[in-house]
C-alpha cells in the first residue's frame, strides 16, 4: 500500500534538532567524543524534594486516573500564588490558570484554538522553530517580525506595516529570547498592550525562561503591564526553572477567554498531566526559589568561562543577561551559520546550532548552549583554538 502523509507535513521543517542529532550520531559512529552545545535541555537533575514528592504520589492509586485537562484544582492554586510572589500578579486559579503538556504543546495548540484560516499571526524572527508549525496547520499566515542586534533584538512595534497590523490576530513574544537571550523591560510590554489594544490583537508569551537571568536583571511577566490580562496570556514551564524538562509540565495564565479556549481545544485533543507529577510540581512551586538561584548561578559561571574564553579567540561574543544561551555572529564573516558549525562538529567535535535554523533572521549567528560543567566549557574553548577556530 502507498501510504501517503497529510500535504500539510510538507510544509513542517525536518525538526531541527533532529537533523542535528544525525550530524552527532555521525561522528560518534566515528568514535568522536561531541560535545553537545546544541539542545537547551537542562543538564543537571531535577531537585531531590520534587523527586521525592513524585514517589510518594506514584504510589498512592487515587493518582494513577485520567487527569484533568485543566490540572488539579491545587495544582492551578500553586501556579496562582507562584505567579503572585514572583511578579505581584493576580489570577484566578479556576479561570486564568490552566496545565500544558510543556509550553511547547501550549504554544503550538493556541493557533488552532484561536486562528481562523488566513489570519495573520506577528512572529519574531529568529525565533523558536515549534511556533511555527501550529500556525501552517490552522492555515494562519505569519508576517515576521525581524530582531536586530541594534534594538537589542527587541521586535519593533513601529515596523509592522499599517495592513498587517489591522489584520493580524495574534502575536508571539517570547522573553528571555530563545534564541537570541534578549530580555525586556516592562515599559516594552505596556507598548505592546497598547499596540495589542488598539490593534485588537491577542498577545501570546512564551517564558520559560523568566528565571533563567543573571547579574542581577529581572525579567519582568507580561502580566505585571497593566491591561495585559485583557489582550493576553503567557505561558511558563517548569522544565528549565525546576530543570523537569522530561516532565513535560508547564502552564498557561492570563485571559480567561483565551485560556477558556485553549482549554475547550486540550480537552478534545490531549489530556492533562498525570496527577503524581502535577503534586512533584506543587512542590517545586510553593517551596524556596534557591535551587534556581544555584542553578542561575551555574549557569552563570559557565558563560563567564565561556565568554572569555571566546573573546581570547578573537570571537565576539554577546553577553548574554538571561538563559543558558550564548547568541554570537559567526566570526567567519559571509560563512553560513549552518556551514560554520558543521566545521566547528567536524573540526573541534563540539555541536552549536546554526542561527539559520530559527529563521532567516538568524543567519550570521549561532547558539551555543552552556549545558556542560565548567571543566568541560574550558574543554570546549581548548578545542576551538586546537581546531584553529581562532580570529585575533
Ligand atoms: C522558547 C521556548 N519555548 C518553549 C520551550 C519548550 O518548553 P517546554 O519544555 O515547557 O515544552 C522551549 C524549549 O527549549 C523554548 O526554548
Amino acid at each position: 500500500m502507498n501510504i501517503k502523509p497529510a500535504d500539510r507535513l510538507k510544509h513542517f521543517p525536518v525538526y531541527l534538532f533532529d537533523a542535528l542529532d544525525q550530524q552527532k550520531s555521525e561522528q560518534e559512529a566515528k568514535g568522536v567524543d561531541v560535545i553537545d552545545l546544541s539542545v537547551g535541555d537542562p543538564d543537571r537533575p531535577t531537585p531531590k524534594y520534587v523527586v521525592e514528592t513524585l514517589r510518594e504520589a506514584v504510589l498512592n492509586p487515587d493518582n494513577h486516573h485520567y487527569p484533568s485537562f485543566k490540572g488539579l484544582p491545587a495544582f492551578r492554586k500553586a501556579v496562582a500564588q507562584w505567579y503572585k510572589s514572583q511578579y505581584g500578579v493576580d489570577l484566578d486559579p479556576n479561570t486564568e490558570v490552566m496545565s500544558v503538556i510543556g509550553s511547547k504543546a501550549g504554544m503550538s495548540g493556541l493557533p488552532l484554538a484561536l486562528l481562523n484560516p488566513g489570519e495573520t499571526v506577528l512572529v519574531p524572527d529568529p525565533c523558536y522553530p515549534a511556533y511555527l508549525p501550529g500556525i501552517v496547520t490552522a492555515g494562519g499566515e505569519v508576517h515576521f517580525m525581524p530582531l536586530f542586534e541594534s534594538n537589542d533584538f527587541l521586535p519593533d512595534l513601529n515596523d509592522v506595516p499599517e495592513e498587517v497590523r489591522r489584520r493580524a490576530k495574534l502575536m508571539i513574544l517570547n522573553f528571555p529570547s530563545n534564541p537570541t537571550a534578549s530580555i525586556c523591560t516592562l515599559d516594552y510590554f505596556k507598548e505592546v498592550v497598547a499596540f495589542a489594544q488598539k490593534y485588537e490583537i491577542i498577545v501570546a508569551h512564551d517564558a520559560p525562561y523568566s528565571e533563567m537571568i543573571f547579574d542581577g536583571n529581572r525579567q519582568p511577566s507580561f502580566l505585571e503591564a497593566p491591561g495585559a490580562k485583557e489582550v493576553g496570556i503567557e505561558f511558563h514551564s517548569m522544565s528549565k526553572t525546576f530543570n523537569m524538562s522530561g516532565w513535560r509540565c508547564a502552564f498557561a495564565v492570563g485571559n480567561a477567554t483565551v485560556i477558556g479556549a485553549l482549554g475547550k481545544l486540550k480537552s478534545n485533543l490531549d489530556m492533562g498531566i498525570f496527577e503524581p507529577i502535577q503534586h512533584a510540581a506543587i512542590a517545586a512551586l510553593t517551596g524556596s526559589m534557591d535551587f534556581t538561584h544555584e542553578i542561575c548561578r551555574v549557569y552563570q559561571g559557565r558563560r563567564d568561562v565561556l565568554l572569555q574564553g571566546l573573546a581570547r579567540l578573537g570571537w565576539k561574543p554577546r553577553k548574554n543577561p538571561a538563559t543558558f544561551f550564548v547568541w554570537t555572529p559567526v566570526p567567519e564573516p559571509g560563512t553560513p551559520s549552518g556551514e560554520f558549525a558543521t566545521k566547528v562538529l567536524q573540526n573541534a567535535g563540539v555541536l552549536i546550532t546554526p542561527g539559520a535554523g530559527f529563521g532567516k533572521g538568524g543567519e550570521g549567528y549561532v547558539r551555543i548552549a552552556l549545558t556542560v560543567e565548567e571543566d568541560r566549557m574550558h574543554e570546549v574553548v581548548d578545542r576551538l583554538e586546537k581546531a584553529g577556530l581562532t580570529y585575533v
